[in-house]
């Protein structure tokens, strides 16, 4: 009986350590793109969701929702607005799917839509979150400039270089840790 045991927890240890190492080179081997997988701390999240001060009924779309670390938390603080992450990562959406099965009552408000979000068109979002690089916000601001009056962005870690036509709020959260709020006027 306890040989049994031991094989059973020796088996549970060594696919939680394959599945932690795995992690791990996702995150490495995602360097390598314009923007890598990192998660947004929780205490940013908590912030995040509590300047975009959303409206029932707004859009909202976390660009590059990672494994749902956003667009979870928002489901369940705004409980009429539809959330959508975009993320081009299988590997990535799959987990969300996965931490999504825990959340039956929220998970009908989420979409997590397998898209590229150079090439998405976001005009319709009222609220959008992102947690990218300089680059990547760099060749998003196009797309930025065609959304609606009121609509707002916040990018935590980065600014937008080309802030024009927005107004912006920055809040410092920690020497290196910063939020920044622009509204389309
Ligand atoms: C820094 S992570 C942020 C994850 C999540 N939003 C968070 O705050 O925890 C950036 C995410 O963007 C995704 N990503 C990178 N380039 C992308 C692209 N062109 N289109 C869609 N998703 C992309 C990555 O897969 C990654 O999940």
């Amino acid at each position: 009986m306890i040989i049994i045991v031991l094989i059973i927890l020796q088996y549970i240890f060594f696919t939680a350590i394959i599945g932690i190492l795995g992690y791990l080179a996702f995150i490495l081997i995602s360097f390598r793109n314009v923007v890598p997988y990192v998660p947004s701390p929780r205490r940013i999240i908590r912030q995040m969701l509590e300047i975009a001060e959303v409206k029932d009924n707004e859009r909202i779309v976390d660009l590059g929702s990672g494994t749902g670390r956003i667009i979870i938390p928002a489901a369940k603080k705004y409980r009429n607005n539809l959330i959508i992450g975009i993320d081009k990562s299988f590997f990535l959406r799959l987990i969300t799917k996965f931490r999504l099965l825990f959340h039956p009552f929220i998970n009908k408000r989420i979409q997590v839509l397998n898209q590229d979000f150079f090439n998405a068109d976001i005009s319709s979002y009222d609220v959008i979150f992102c947690f990218l690089t300089p680059e990547a916000l760099r060749q998003l601001t196009p797309k930025f400039k065609l959304l609606k009056q009121e609509s707002r962005i916040i990018s935590y870690m980065f600014p937008l270089e080309d802030s024009q036509g927005f107004r912006e709020v920055i809040q410092h959260i920690s020497a290196k840790d910063s939020i920044y709020y622009y509204l389309k006027i």
